[in-house]
């Protein structure tokens, strides 16, 4: 009790003296949250100085470098570092010193799936939050608010508090949990005009004045109606439980697309009917070979494995089948295409167009092309991939990932790789080949001249649009063997 009041003091006095004039932010991660939310900051914020830190200092390079060559691919992003990089915007390897010079300190940092020890394949792996918080304990000399943006189970803050009491020198340190709502693709468009703002903190006086002290830097551009404050574990559960939402609802809509290809109902018929009901909303009904990215796999396992944790396995099960019916969605494509084929699919050639998780983004943090390109390698295939953004390199890493964690022998490594080629366009992808999937819904591939590429192609030409976004009146003038999701 002496020691939260003498807590409580301290915060208000340096309120008054020190967090009043934030001079600078760190921000730990420069990926594909830390890159993009530090340059809105930097630029809605010119009065304050921001450092993004990461210790992989290939991609602080690349930060550092050509404006074309950025490490995360974002529209809009681009314009802003030109604006911002040198001014108020810095991107550093020195971790140490920018932690110690700055007041606020951002955790942007990767939070994946576990991979061994209890909770594996299911709980979120705090290696990469843990470590900061040791580090900011070891070189701060001064008090800081912490912010977690980094995706985490609840109760987390708990644990940073732990570490950063454990290891400091009578420092105090506040934890804000402020997660981050923006979708790849849109991240800019979405950092600008948040939905909401939400920030979480201990209820205590010292913890209400951090909070504010966060509000007061996003007031800069977000009106104060959209800025939310809750208590911390609030704010970290209600950044699952929006995960597990949306997730929920592609895992609905895709659910019913397998429906709709055995009654002659059109998914995107039914998506516009059950949309235009103002109590469900348009958004996130769009039927698809099955969602990807970084985050709703992981979040919703995170919650499942919370949910299991805390005794409440009917919770469990009803999250985890949103995962197993998007599991089933991109297995029923794969099928799809083999069955085609006559039921055989070795030494054909497959082209993939698009590897992305979805358009506008270079990230293909579990795309659905990565285990409907392996199915396909594992009947014999020959697979040629196609993507605007997503480099060669990223590609095979992906593959290589996969085949090492499904446990493949080096020599079946071997074999897959020398099934796969990857090109950087489209034709010399589609050239020879039996069939095309479409697995990211990039606009190029709409505008196709797609008589000339189903010419390229073998016959019966099979196109397969797990996006549906080819208009099927035009190209059916092609081929008869055309396939969307839903109908
Ligand atoms: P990312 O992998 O792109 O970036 C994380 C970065 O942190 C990496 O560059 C890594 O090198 C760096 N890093 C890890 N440990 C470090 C350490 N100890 N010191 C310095 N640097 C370190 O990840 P991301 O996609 O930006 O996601 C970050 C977090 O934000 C995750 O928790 C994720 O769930 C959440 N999130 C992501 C998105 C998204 O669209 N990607 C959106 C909202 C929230
Ligand atoms: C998602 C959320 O939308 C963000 O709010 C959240 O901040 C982020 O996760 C996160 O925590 O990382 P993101 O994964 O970047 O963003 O992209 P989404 O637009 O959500 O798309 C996810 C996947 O769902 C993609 O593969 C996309 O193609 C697919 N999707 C999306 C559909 O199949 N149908 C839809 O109607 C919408």
């Amino acid at each position: 009790m002496v020691s939260e009041i003498r807590y409580n003091l301290h915060l208000g006095y340096l309120k008054n003296n020190f967090f009043m004039k934030i001079k600078s932010i760190c921000c730990i991660g420069a990926g594909y949250v830390g890159g993009p939310t530090m340059a809105v900051i930097a630029l809605k914020c010119p009065h304050i100085n921001v450092i993004v830190v990461d210790n992989n200092s290939e991609k602080i390079n690349a930060w550092n470098g050509s404006l074309e060559k950025l490490p995360v691919y974002e529209p809009g992003l681009k314009n802003i570092i030109k604006k911002v990089r040198g001014r108020n915007l810095f991107f550093s390897n020195d971790v140490d010193n920018s932690i110690k010079k700055s007041e606020i300190i951002f955790m942007a940092v990767n939070t994946p799936t576990k991979k061994q020890g209890s909770g594996a394949g299911m709980a979120a792996d705090l290696t990469y939050v843990e470590a900061c918080a040791r580090k900011i304990a070891e070189v701060s000399t001064s008090d800081k608010i912490i912010v977690e943006k980094s995706t985490l189970p609840v109760r987390t803050a708990e644990k940073i508090k732990e570490i950063l009491s454990e290891n400091s020198s009578g420092l105090k340190f506040e934890i804000i949990s402020n997660p981050e709502f923006l979708a790849e693709g849109t991240a800019i468009e979405d950092l600008f005009k948040s939905d909401r703002v939400l920030i979480g903190g201990d209820q205590t006086d010292s913890g209400k004045a951090a909070v504010d002290l966060i509000v007061d830097i996003y007031k800069n551009w977000i009106p104060e109606n959209k800025i939310l404050k809750t208590n911390v574990w609030s704010s970290e559960l209600s950044k699952l439980a929006s995960n597990a939402m949306l997730a929920q609802r592609i895992s609905s809509i895709n659910s019913l697309s397998a429906l709709c290809e055995k009654t002659g109902a059109d998914i995107d018929e039914v998506s516009l009917a059950v949309g235009m009901d103002s109590r469900i909303g348009k958004e996130f009904l769009k039927a698809s070979v099955g969602f990807g990215g970084s985050c709703f796999k992981k979040d919703i396992l995170n919650l499942v494995y919370l949910s299991k944790y805390y005794g409440l396995d009917d919770v469990a099960r009803y999250w985890n089948q949103v995962i197993k019916i998007n599991n089933f969605q991109k297995s029923r494509f794969s099928k799809k295409v083999i069955d085609e084929l006559n039921g055989t699919i070795r030494n054909k050639k497959i082209t993939i167009l698009g590897w992305a998780f979805k358009k506008n983004t270079n990230d293909s943090r579990e795309s659905a092309a990565i285990e409907i390109a392996d199915t396909f390698l594992n009947e014999g295939a020959n697979i040629s991939v196609y993507d605007p953004m997503v480099r060669e390199k990223t590609i095979k890493e992906d593959m290589k990932e996969l085949w090492i964690n499904s446990g493949d022998s080096h020599d079946q490594i071997v074999s897959k790789s020398k099934q796969i080629n990857i090109y950087n366009n489209a034709e010399l992808a589609v050239n020879g080949s039996y069939c095309v999937c479409i697995i990211t819904e990039w606009d190029e591939f709409r505008d196709y001249d797609w008589e000339n590429l189903i010419k390229m192609m073998k016959k019966p030409s099979i196109i397969m649009d797990g996006r549906n976004i080819i208009n099927k009146t035009l190209i059916s003038k092609y081929t008869k063997k055309f396939y969307s999701i839903g109908k």
